[in-house]
């Protein structure tokens, strides 16, 4: 049993903070019935919860969404000051919920999704999922940098970092590959080793690659792609290669 405004967020269904308003607002049914208390228990394997009528939640067809996320917008579902990347969200995906989150001035692969179990999995360093990250920065990597990503990098505050991957790819330009996702993880990295990141752009997570998908554009995932990429054992993968 889950509290409904619990399973809402995690459906992606609002923000957090408009979610008590649309559960007061009597736009939602559970098991046929209107529910307006944030508090109501319900089955989340069995109940069937609609908003404005269209099932939300397991009963709903689980959706995913690729998105080559352009520089210049948040990872949030609204802002006040910036453009939000929903704004590049075909009409039809707006009620998806991103899954993590690419700086505003970060580009690349970016999840939606209405699977809350998918989201959090994907998420939870508990998975380390595995994030790979294309990086033009100043100075050139070296061994010295590859070792220190390897060993687990210490940032500027003192934060340590899970062991990481650092590909140097000549000139200014490296592969980094992460399993978890902290703050500016990538700059921040790349900083504490003297190399400030100038443009970042993120090419896969877990069994996903964003291939030629155009920036600004987004795509359903396959259903196939949706259980490759639910079903690796992301920390096996991991360890192997390192
Ligand atoms: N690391 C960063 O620094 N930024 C991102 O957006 C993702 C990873």
């Amino acid at each position: 049993m889950q509290r409904l405004d619990r399973f809402l967020s995690e459906a992606g269904v609002e923000s957090r903070r408009k979610l008590k308003d649309v559960i007061r607002s009597g736009r939602l049914t559970v098991n046929g019935a209107v529910c307006t208390a944030p508090d109501q228990k319900i089955d989340e394997k069995t109940a069937v919860i609609k908003l404005d009528g269209q099932v939300i939640g397991r009963g709903a067809k689980r959706i995913v969404v690729m998105m080559h996320k352009p520089a210049g917008c948040v990872t949030a579902a609204t802002d006040d000051r910036y453009p939000t990347v929903m704004e590049h969200l075909p009409p039809e995906y707006r009620r998806l919920m991103p899954i993590g989150r690419l700086d505003m001035e970060t580009e690349g692969l970016l999840l939606f999704t209405n699977d809350g179990d998918l989201a959090h999995r994907l998420i939870s360093p508990k998975h380390g999922v595995e994030k790979s990250y294309y990086a033009e920065h100043a100075g050139t990597a070296d061994a010295d940098d590859v070792a220190a990503f390897a060993a687990g990098c210490v940032l500027k505050d003192g934060t340590k970092c899970l062991p990481a991957v650092l590909e140097p790819l000549g000139e200014g330009k490296s592969l980094v590959r992460v399993r978890e996702g902290k703050y500016h993880q990538v700059r921040r990295m790349l900083a504490s080793r003297g190399k400030p990141v100038s443009y970042l752009r993120r090419i896969s997570e877990g069994s996903l690659e964003l291939g030629d998908l155009p920036i600004g554009m987004t795509r359903e995932l396959t259903d196939l792609e949706i259980e490759q990429l639910e079903s690796v054992d992301f920390d096996e993968k991991f360890f192997k290669e390192n």
